[in-house]
């Protein structure tokens, strides 16, 4: 049988991703090493890691080609796919808020920045705002420094972003957290290595949030 795939994003979270799954006696030593290959392999050869920009992983899983992946709830809301999500990680946290200049005054209709169009246009929706959402890739903090929006719609981590371009958040939207997430043919089909998998996986997220409480 094929080593079960997992997808998992290159970069910040990666980093912290593996600790959690050698906690869950995951043998991942094959992501420590420090190469250029983006398909790697457990050395008993029952997984094999797909390392992918973050916002591609869900994309590989919802058409199969990884069975199981941990993505941002970020890309997740923004894109809607079809996927099973199986348990949250509880990294990577950070969350998704609406930020404007400080002490700005904000027009009835805002025009809004963001990379997140999708969570924008559904949360001012929701409050009645008719605000007019303007896609913007990246940087963008930048856009209501220069005229070109009111506000943003974007990631808060730190907050030193906005600190550092004299921004404030005016209202949270959602925490954002990885998730593990699975295809929904691929979750039935191998059920029986998956579960034990997750079950792994819940067990040393609860013990790490056991330890840092
Ligand atoms: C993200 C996000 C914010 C920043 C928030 O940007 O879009 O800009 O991090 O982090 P902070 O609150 O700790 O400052 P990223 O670094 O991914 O780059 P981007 O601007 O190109 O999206």
């Amino acid at each position: 049988m094929r080593p079960l795939t997992v997808a998992i994003p290159k970069g910040r979270v990666s980093k912290v991703l593996v600790p959690y799954f050698l906690q869950a006696g995951l043998d991942v030593s094959c992501l420590l090493e420090d190469d250029r290959k983006l398909i790697k392999e457990s050395s008993d050869g029952s997984l094999r890691f797909l390392l992918l920009k973050p916002d591609d992983v869900p994309t590989y899983v919802e058409y199969g080609a990884a069975d199981l992946g941990v993505s941002g709830r970020d890309v997740l809301l923004e894109r809607r796919y079809d996927l099973y999500q199986l348990l949250d990680l509880g990294i990577g946290r950070c969350k998704m808020a609406v930020a404007a200049p400080c002490g700005a005054v904000i027009p009835d209709v805002p025009r809004v920045a963001t990379k997140y169009a999708r969570i924008a246009t559904d949360y001012f929706a929701a409050r009645g705002v008719q605000a007019e959402v303007v896609y913007v890739q990246g940087s963008v903090e930048l856009a209501p420094l220069v005229g070109l929006a009111h506000l943003i719609v974007d990631i808060v981590e730190t907050g030193a972003t906005l600190r550092e371009n004299n921004l404030e958040v005016r209202e949270e939207i959602c925490p954002i957290s990885s998730l593990l997430v699975a295809n929904r043919t691929q979750f039935k089909l191998r059920h029986r290595e998956i579960e034990p998998l997750v079950q792994k996986l819940r067990a040393a997220v609860d013990a790490g949030t056991a330890s840092k409480s």
